[in-house]
């Protein structure tokens, strides 16, 4: 552990206090904001969320008060500077703090309470913060992770908070970027399998075939969660609740299952044209896979598909003579 990191957690976990205290305090736009969305006291005090008021120096004023200095506040992303002025970064926004696996603030997202762009603003790459390297919510989550062994990942911040708060303990955040392989190395440490549950969008089945190709390389077990009519953990278990939402884990996809089906919907498998090019891929993907779940899956599509065997792993360069 580094002294020098210190200084960068500890002014974090004030800023963090900070934004708590303001979005429990009173009446406030903040407040109105994640009662909207059905987020319960326990909650906002579970996951630490705050609000960042409207004003240009609240947090500054704040920070500067208990003796930090701006050049913390700045390399931290907490604050700009400008003509020789300082302001801050989240204004008018409900705030989550970030925390990595050991509990230590390491950033923020913060969503906009009104039509401000960005929807999210997160942290800045920091001395303390790298995007690519944590998940949102595992702090939390991780002893329910091990517990199951099995983690669901989702987007977004609200996805975890739902879910968590509806009683879908084992949850996480890759925090709307491309699941990275750091990430997977992460959450490895508490579990092999994963169920991917990201949004129902276009993004979100882009996402899920990336990302689950990368939890795939690094040896876990992916399924593949989908939820209909567009829309993501958060508004589904609203709407539905928690037995529903257990329902489509239970129905999830086994990840060479999805990547076959998402292949097939390229192409039109009614047409030899189609069947070739959607079978040449087939190949292409299958030897992506461990040999023997290449072995499963050689069999599955044949029969599926109505092509021997032998023509398919001739296709995917293996000798056939030798296999038989
Ligand atoms: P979504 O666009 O799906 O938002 O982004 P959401 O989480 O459903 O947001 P709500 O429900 O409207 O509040 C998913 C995640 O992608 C990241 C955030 O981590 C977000 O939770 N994101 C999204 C950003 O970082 N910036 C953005 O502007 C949008
Ligand atoms: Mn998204
Ligand atoms: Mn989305
Ligand atoms: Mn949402
Ligand atoms: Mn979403």
């Amino acid at each position: 552990r580094s002294e020098k990191k210190d200084i960068y957690y500890e002014v974090n976990r004030e800023a963090a206090r900070f934004f708590y205290k303001a979005l429990r305090f009173g009446d406030n736009p903040g407040l109105r904001y994640v009662a909207k969305r059905g987020l319960t006291k326990e909650t906002l005090h579970e996951f630490g969320i705050g609000y960042a008021d409207g004003e240009w120096n609240s947090l500054y004023n704040h920070l500067k008060s208990k003796g930090y200095d701006e050049k913390i506040m700045l390399k931290l992303g907490l604050i700009s500077t400008s003509k020789g002025k300082y302001y801050d970064k989240f204004r008018n926004r409900v705030i989550f703090p970030i925390q990595n696996t050991a509990g230590k603030v390491i950033g923020f997202g913060g969503r906009a309470i009104g039509d401000d762009m960005p929807k999210y603003l997160n942290s800045q790459e920091t001395p303390v913060f790298s995007k690519k390297n944590n998940l949102y919510g595992l702090n939390i989550t991780k002893n329910y992770v091990n517990k199951e062994d099995c983690a669901i990942l989702v987007e977004g911040y609200m996805d975890v908070i739902s879910l968590y708060q509806g009683g879908v303990l084992n949850v996480s955040a890759s925090l709307g970027t491309a699941l990275t392989e750091n990430q997977a190395k992460l959450l490895k440490r508490y579990t092999k399998n994963i169920v991917l549950s990201y949004d129902a969008d276009n993004a979100g089945v882009t996402a899920s075939i990336r990302g689950s190709e990368i939890l795939y390389k690094e040896g876990c077990k992916v399924r593949i969660l989908h939820i209909s009519d567009g829309k993501d953990p958060d508004d589904f278990i609203k709407a539905k609740g928690k037995l529903a939402y257990y329902k489509l884990v239970d129905e999830a996809v086994d990840y060479g299952d999805y990547r076959i089906e998402h292949i097939k919907k390229k192409h039109d498998i009614s047409t030899t044209r189609g069947r070739v090019d959607f079978l040449r891929e087939i190949a292409v993907f299958l030897n992506t896979l461990s040999p023997v779940e290449a072995d499963i899956y050689v069999k599955k599509v044949a029969q599926n598909y109505g092509i021997s065997e032998s023509a398919l792993r001739l296709e995917m360069g293996q000798d056939a003579k030798a296999e038989e």
